[in-house]
């Protein structure tokens, strides 16, 4: 059965008008607020440079300084620092005595103990099921699915600061997806 609404009773358009705009500030305003946190963490800090990166820490917790490392680091040099998340992350000396500009996360990607660097072998050997991975962190025997990660080793201020490799795996070829 339908039932008639008293023309005096609907309000007119410009007033319909005023209540959807009213109805849609009022849904848009706190979902923009609550949209906000949500895109800020999917941005990648610094989008690649180095603004956005963590710097690294020695063993002792103190702020590696690129200068000091190199002197008491030789070539072929692997040693862990803190990294990106506060992940173990190897620092890479080249064989020219220049820190390379990428650093090696040492959590193995199959379940992740920190995998140790093994000169002798020159190789970072996984003490936990075996897994071996070249000496740029490339995996060449499982269990471990996939490389270690890569984070961008740049030098800021003479301090050494990781950020977010979001590239392409230089030694893979395969696009990183950042998690
Ligand atoms: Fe490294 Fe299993 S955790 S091989």
């Amino acid at each position: 059965m339908a039932t008639s609404i008293p023309a005096d009773r609907v309000p007119d358009m410009g007033k319909r008008q005023l209540m959807n705009l009213l109805l849609l500030g009022a849904i848009s305003l706190p979902a923009g607020g609550m949209l906000l946190p949500y895109t800020y963490f999917f941005v990648p800090p610094g989008g690649g440079g180095s603004g956005g990166g963590t710097i690294a820490k020695d063993a002792l917790g103190n702020d590696v300084i690129a200068a000091e490392w190199l002197k008491n680091h030789g070539p072929g040099d692997r040693t862990l620092t803190q990294g990106l998340k506060g992940d173990p992350t190897y620092l890479v000396v080249e064989s020219d005595r220049t820190l390379a500009t990428y650093g090696i996360n040492a959590v193995c990607t199959h379940l992740g103990c920190v995998v140790p660097w093994n000169a002798a072998e020159n190789k970072f050997i996984c003490p936990c099921h075996g897994s071996q991975y070249n000496n740029q962190g490339r995996v060449v025997r499982g269990p471990a699915p996939l490389s270690l990660a890569l984070a961008h080793a740049d030098v800021d201020d003479g301090k050494v600061v990781f950020v977010p490799w979001v590239e392409t795996d230089f030694r893979t070829g395969v696009n990183v997806v950042v998690s």
